[in-house]
């Protein structure tokens, strides 16, 4: 039975994949316990499986073996419209290449997201454009993202996975496309919208300068986790 405090719990996960003859162990065994509210960076080589364990914290991509429950449900029992009401209504994504819909405005990018669950129309701009606002963006409402900066495409990005007030924000490598100031900016901002809105936050890196602020750090290596290390906010 899956604790109520925990928003994921994790045991003894696997995931393997055929590749031709070959068979990839991407994940060998991930027991991992996740608080709601915790602010986590997934970090390590290339290869060590990052991706592969964000894909099953977002719901994307499921386990061969052990058992996940994410908000005190275990996920296998899940049918696939389930799965998928789930990712629209608690999950929100960020990626590296913002996956922003570039002809359209800051504002219908964040919109449009809420529109598909069913919200009003006046409802959403409104909620658009004060999350716009949040993240730094107030006088870019009906700016369209091909215009705009990578911090800024990427603030648009943050807006829109979280307007739906979801429980969990994934992040896939969100700074991989961005100067080290801007990854920077972005990791704070991140971190400023967990501690005002207390939703989870989880996000994948490459570059260990950005761990400095990050409470909790998930080093993976091999598919295993090789280091689970809490620190004291740096401030
Ligand atoms: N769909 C797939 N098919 C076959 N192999 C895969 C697939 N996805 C991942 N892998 C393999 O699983 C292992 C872990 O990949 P993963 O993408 O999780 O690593 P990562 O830590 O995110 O790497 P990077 O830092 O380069 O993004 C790698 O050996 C990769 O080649
Ligand atoms: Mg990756």
């Amino acid at each position: 039975m899956a604790s109520q405090e925990n928003l994921f719990e994790l045991r003894r996960i696997e995931r393997t994949f055929a590749l031709g003859e070959a068979r990839i162990h991407a994940l060998r065994g991930i027991d991992l316990d996740i608080r709601r509210g915790e602010f986590i960076a997934i970090w390590g080589p290339s290869g060590s499986g990052k991706s592969t364990l964000l894909n099953l914290l977002g719901l994307i991509d499921s386990a061969d073996k052990g058992s996940l429950a994410f908000d005190g449900q275990d996920v296998a029992g899940l049918s696939d419209d389930a799965l998928s009401d789930c990712r629209s209504r608690r999950i929100g994504f960020v990626f590296q290449n913002f996956n922003l819909i570039p002809v359209l405005s800051a504002l219908d990018n964040v919109s449009l997201p809420l529109q598909v669950q069913g919200r009003r129309s006046a409802e959403t701009r409104e909620l658009a454009a004060q999350w716009l606002g949040r993240v730094g963006l107030g006088s870019f409402l009906h700016h369209r993202p091909d215009r705009m900066s990578g911090g800024q495409r990427q603030r648009v990005a943050i807006a829109r996975a979280l307007a739906g007030s979801p429980r969990l924000l994934i992040a896939d490598e969100p700074t991989a496309n961005l100067d080290s100031r801007t990854s920077h900016e972005v990791i704070d901002l991140i971190e400023a919208l967990n501690q005002e809105t207390g939703v989870t936050c989880i996000f994948t890196t490459h570059d260990p300068r950005l761990l400095a602020r990050v409470p909790r750090q998930l080093r993976l290596e091999d598919g295993l986790i090789s280091n689970d290390a809490y620190q004291e906010y740096a401030q």
